[in-house]
């Protein structure tokens, strides 16, 4: 006799089967079906049937498989019992509702394997309000003998036969944020990451039905909320089962369990669209808004002024000062003393792990460059880097066991640095301690945690340990913030190699890439706000030509890219013409008008025929909208294809405005400049099918358009 459970949230349905034996199937995930939908006979008719050369009974792929009697897929658990064996067989399911009242619709689902004393503890968590699926693992040991675990996924998917392709990212540095989409394989197809972070290919991914796009088809976006090595993978097999799978990652021998000991995962999220890309940002956004995101964070979001790309290690106090008088005068709100402040830190190869003001720079401490910003009208925040410290620092000189090392092997640097051991109490507590005396005696209103290197050897107290090191970061980070709650966080880790969603209950925002350069930032921006709200995704308007790709862009779209993310500066103002001040401040001005919108409505991606970007903001009353047309590269054809807008009421008219300042190279060719000298009116249905026929020939030109519903 099979029983079923469902889950419901905002316009989906998802729908286990229970088998007498084993775990659950996913019988359904789609659209909402009505409260009567007949489980049993959708069931009845997907049962799997006998073939050749099968098991005697068919096996079917399910929510937690695994391997030992007839699945060949991949597993959700594998390990060893000690002087035993791994075949697991899991015996009755229960499943219990749980409430949850941050998430609604719960599932605790427990499986028991008695002959090895194996327990599995899964939680399926069906957000009500946006129909975000949150899914953890847990597994225990309650039999005799130690259990070494293999693996275990946060969430094991059987996905459904449009599923074929695959959207996932490739980054590095300074280049985060490339798309690939391809078709499954038959076989696996794994992203593994081995750094120790979220990596800059960053933990999400999407299975999606051909042709799907950002507007229309199927999609399942998926993300593992982990800020350490991890797997996304989709198996495929010849029978055209494909399951999809996330975890993170255990090293052989670093998970032993002994009888009575558990073990966790991380959560992986993910959710079904029929309305492409915009429909899964239309889920998560809302979501990570309201149960990710740390509440400190819901203020509005300050312009920064970061001193990184300003002055990088050359400053003393006058020029910081100098520094922070252009950055207010442009209208920053936000200060923040990028690396370099503390002890013995002139370049990237000492002081890391002393966190207190370096004395020759300043005398007299922080406080007159904090009561300096103060009194610009701007709070202050500070760059550290706690996880981290160099061979030439005081911290290492007293503890030079502190870092992550093998006992007697090399301890090879990155960015002449090493990874602190916290897996160590002690550890924490010194760095807990320092951080926490620097918080408690400054106006400190912000820290940017950084991260530039990757885990390796991942080794604590002889054992492997990227769970444990990977777990006492958030320790850390957890216990700073419980003493100093309104302290916002920025995650940061070379760039953007720390965007996930477990950071990110801790972070107010993720840096979102070392690369300023505004071409390469719009792409950034638009893959990581797949999952991420635009608020959460910090973007400066960088230096022209850029330091990285030395590429120049003029000021208007460099802050157009910037405004649609958490806008800040990172440069010399005074290094800016009159005209480019000018520009910056006005289109800083615009991004305050328009930052309450940008950071609480739907977000919309498109593009016209000829390749023009489209990114829209709507109100989630409908009422007002921003949008942001853009091109990267000249068109091929003289004349551009309208770009049609996305997310009108097609019934209502719209008053819209071409937002200034304009991109003079472009407003050179509209039609009728005069027009758009006031707002003009048009209707949602024109907008959207006609679109609007902007100039957007050459390459780096971006238009900002007002819209008001009438
Ligand atoms: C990393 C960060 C940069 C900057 C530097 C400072 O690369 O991503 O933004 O803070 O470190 O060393």
């Amino acid at each position: 006799m099979h029983r079923y459970e469902r889950l419901d949230g905002e316009g989906v349905t998802l729908a286990l089967t229970i088998a007498p034996r084993g775990a659950p199937r996913l019988l359904y995930w789609g659209p909402a079906l009505a409260p009567t939908a007949d489980l049993v006979a959708w069931d009845a008719l997907h049962a799997p049937s006998w073939r050749e050369a099968q098991p005697d009974a068919p096996v079917s792929p399910n929510i937690f498989p695994v391997h030992g009697f007839g699945w060949m897929g991949p597993a959700a658990l594998s390990g060893c019992a000690q002087g035993g064996d791994g075949a697991v067989d899991w015996g009755a399911c229960s499943v219990r509702r749980i409430l949850d009242a941050q998430h609604g619709d719960a599932l605790a689902i427990t499986l028991r394997d008695p002959r090895l004393g194996l327990r599995a503890e899964l939680e399926w968590h069906l957000d009500a309000d946006s129909g975000v699926l949150a899914c953890t693992s847990e597994i225990h040991n309650d039999g005799s003998v130690p259990f070494a675990l293999a693996n275990l996924a946060a969430l094991s998917l059987p996905l459904p036969r449009w599923a074929e392709e695959i959207l996932a990212f490739a980054g590095d540095w300074a280049l985060e944020g490339h798309p690939q989409r391809f078709r499954a394989p038959i076989g696996s197809w794994a992203q593994i990451n081995r750094t120790g972070r979220t990596g800059f290919s960053g933990a999400s991914m999407a299975v999606l039905e051909a042709g799907a796009g950002d507007e229309q088809g199927r999609v399942l976006a998926l993300h593992l909320a982990w800020s350490g090595s991890h797997r996304l993978g989709v198996e495929s097999s010849s029978d055209g089962g494909r399951i999809a799978q996330l975890e993170a990652l255990l090293e052989p021998g670093e998970i032993l369990l002994a009888p009575g000991e558990c073990h966790r995962t991380p959560f992986a999220y993910a959710c079904f669209s029929d309305a492409g890309l915009n429909g899964v940002m239309a889920r998560f956004h809302p979501f990570v808004r309201r149960a990710i995101l740390p509440r400190a964070s819901s203020g509005p979001r300050r312009v920064h002024a970061n001193s990184w790309e300003g002055v990088y290690f050359d400053f003393d106090l006058e020029k910081l000062k100098a520094l922070a008088d252009g950055a207010a005068a442009l209208g920053a709100e936000r200060f923040v003393l990028d690396d370099g402040w503390f002890c013995g830190r002139r370049n990237d190869q000492a002081g890391l792990g002393d966190w207190r003001a370096d004395g020759e720079r300043f005398p007299q401490g922080l406080d007159p460059l904090i009561a300096h910003v103060a009194g610009l009208g701007m709070d202050f925040g500070l760059w550290v880097e706690p996880e981290m410290v160099n061979e030439n620092s005081d911290l290492y000189r007293a503890h030079p066991d502190w870092c992550v090392h093998a006992p007697g092997a090399a301890r090879p640097g990155m960015r002449q640095q090493l990874w602190l051991d916290l897996a160590r109490a002690d550890v924490r507590d010194h760095l807990f301690a320092q951080l926490d005396a620097l918080l408690g005696t400054h106006e400190i209103a912000y820290l940017k945690w950084d991260c530039n290197r990757t885990v390796f050897p991942a080794v604590s107290a002889k054992k492997p340990a990227g769970q444990a090191i990977a777990r006492g970061g958030y320790q850390l980070m957890d216990r700073l913030r419980a003493r100093h709650p309104r302290v916002e966080i920025e995650a940061c880790a070379s760039g953007g190699a720390r965007l996930d969603l477990e950071i990110l209950k801790r972070a107010a925002r993720v840096w979102g890439s070392d690369a300023t350069d505004a071409q390469e930032r719009a792409r950034i921006l638009r893959w990581a706000s797949l999952i991420v709200p635009l608020e959460a995704i910090g973007a400066h308007i960088g230096p022209s030509p850029n330091p990285i790709t030395g590429r120049q862009l003029p000021m208007q779209f460099r802050a157009a890219i910037a405004l649609f993310g958490h806008m800040g500066i990172e440069l010399d103002p005074a290094k800016l013409s009159a005209q480019e001040q000018e520009t910056a401040r006005a289109m800083i001005a615009l991004y305050k008008s328009q930052r309450a919108l940008l950071h609480s409505g739907r977000l919309y991606h498109g593009f016209s025929e000829d390749g023009a970007q489209l990114a829209m903001v709507v109100a989630e009353d409908g009422g007002r909208a921003l949008a942001l047309a853009l091109r990267l590269e000249a068109s091929r054809e003289a004349i551009c294809a309208p770009l049609r807008l996305l997310g009108l009421d097609a019934c209502c008219d719209y008053s819209v405005d071409l937002l200034a300042p304009w991109p003079a190279h472009a407003a050179k060719r509209l039609a009728q400049p005069d027009l758009w000298r006031a707002p003009r009116i048009f209707s949602g249905a024109s907008l959207m099918q006609g679109g609007l026929p902007l100039p957007l020939n050459a390459p780096h030109t971006a238009w900002l358009i007002g819209l008001q519903r009438r």
